[in-house]
């Protein structure tokens, strides 16, 4: 890519925390939408990508579920992740799920901002999630530590401007900058089989511009890009540096944390697939035999 033409793209912000603490229920407040309305059992079963244009400018958010089986799912997440906002329910504190979220972070190098939700709740305690989490080397600014807290409620709406202003604060001292010319290339969040549409992946872009048309390798699958839709269920015709996008077009399901890029010919993409599927194969024989 010509960095020349590099420039500001929106943060990508990811949502993490315990089961229930609440996550989406946050993001709707954001969003103005309600995810949570139309979730089995009020549980996040998948990854969902969203970007909202603030005042200040856009941001691109990852609402993660909370429930452990999806530990490896949020440890690859963390990787496409500029920003986390821990999630902790002031009436709960911190609890195993909070404890992993910060080593994730941790781990990829990853700034958190802490949003203390429920804080409408009358069993809310913040000096208690302070203290448990200053503990754990989560130090907040007012305490001479570096990080934000921002006391919030998803019910009442309190203090999610003020998260907002906090994240994109946090983004601008990253100076977070892509290249929008050029092929693209990003990451697959997620990825499933619909009844209807066949292979549909959730991608995040992260240099250069994806177009309906494209030639995709993602991970070990090829397709021409038939449609992009947005989250909205919009179709859209391109998507550049930190928008998430639905692909159709794919042969099959890549692996959530592949990469993607778009390919010259539909020939040399397959070849390449075939590679990485042949050598995946070998892999695991070789594991089994091990
Ligand atoms: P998983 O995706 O299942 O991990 O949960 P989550 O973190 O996304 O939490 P979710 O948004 O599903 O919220 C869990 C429950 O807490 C729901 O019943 C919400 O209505 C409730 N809740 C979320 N935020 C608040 C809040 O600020 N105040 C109160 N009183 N309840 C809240
Ligand atoms: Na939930
Ligand atoms: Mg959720």
């Amino acid at each position: 890519y010509d960095q020349s033409k590099s420039a500001t793209r929106a943060p990508v912000v990811t949502v993490m925390g315990h089961v229930d603490h609440g996550k989406t229920s946050l993001l709707d407040r954001i969003r103005k939408t309600r995810v949570t309305a139309g979730e089995a059992g009020g549980i996040t079963q998948h990854i969902g990508a969203y970007h909202v244009d603030t005042p200040n400018g856009m941001v691109t958010f990852i609402d993660t579920p909370g429930h452990a089986a999806f530990t490896a799912m949020r440890a690859r997440g963390a990787e496409v992740t500029d920003i986390v906002i821990l999630v902790v329910a002031a009436d709960d504190g911190v609890m195993p799920q909070t404890e992993e979220a910060v080593q994730h972070a941790r781990a990829g190098n990853v700034p958190l901002v802490v949003a203390v939700n429920k804080m409408d709740k009358e069993q809310a305690d913040p000096d208690r999630v302070k203290n448990e989490l200053a503990q754990r080397n989560v130090i907040p600014e007012a305490w001479g530590g570096d990080t934000q807290f921002v006391h919030v409620s998803a019910t009442t709406g309190e203090g999610v401007e003020q998260l907002l202003e906090a994240v994109l604060l946090q983004a601008e001292l990253m100076e977070l900058n892509a290249v929008a010319e050029g092929p693209a290339t990003g990451t697959v969040v997620e990825s499933r089989l619909d009844k209807g549409r066949g292979p549909v992946a959730t991608v995040l872009v992260q240099q250069g511009t994806l177009r309906k048309g494209d030639v995709l390798l993602a991970g070990d699958q090829v397709g021409k890009v038939r449609a992009l839709i947005d989250e909205n269920g919009k179709q859209i015709l391109e998507a550049g540096p930190s928008m998430p996008v639905e692909v159709l077009g794919l042969a099959g399901t890549p692996n959530a944390g592949d990469n993607f890029l778009v390919a010259e010919s539909e020939r040399k993409a397959r070849e390449v697939a075939e590679f990485r599927r042949d050598r995946a194969k070998e892999q695991e024989q070789r594991r089994q035999q091990a």
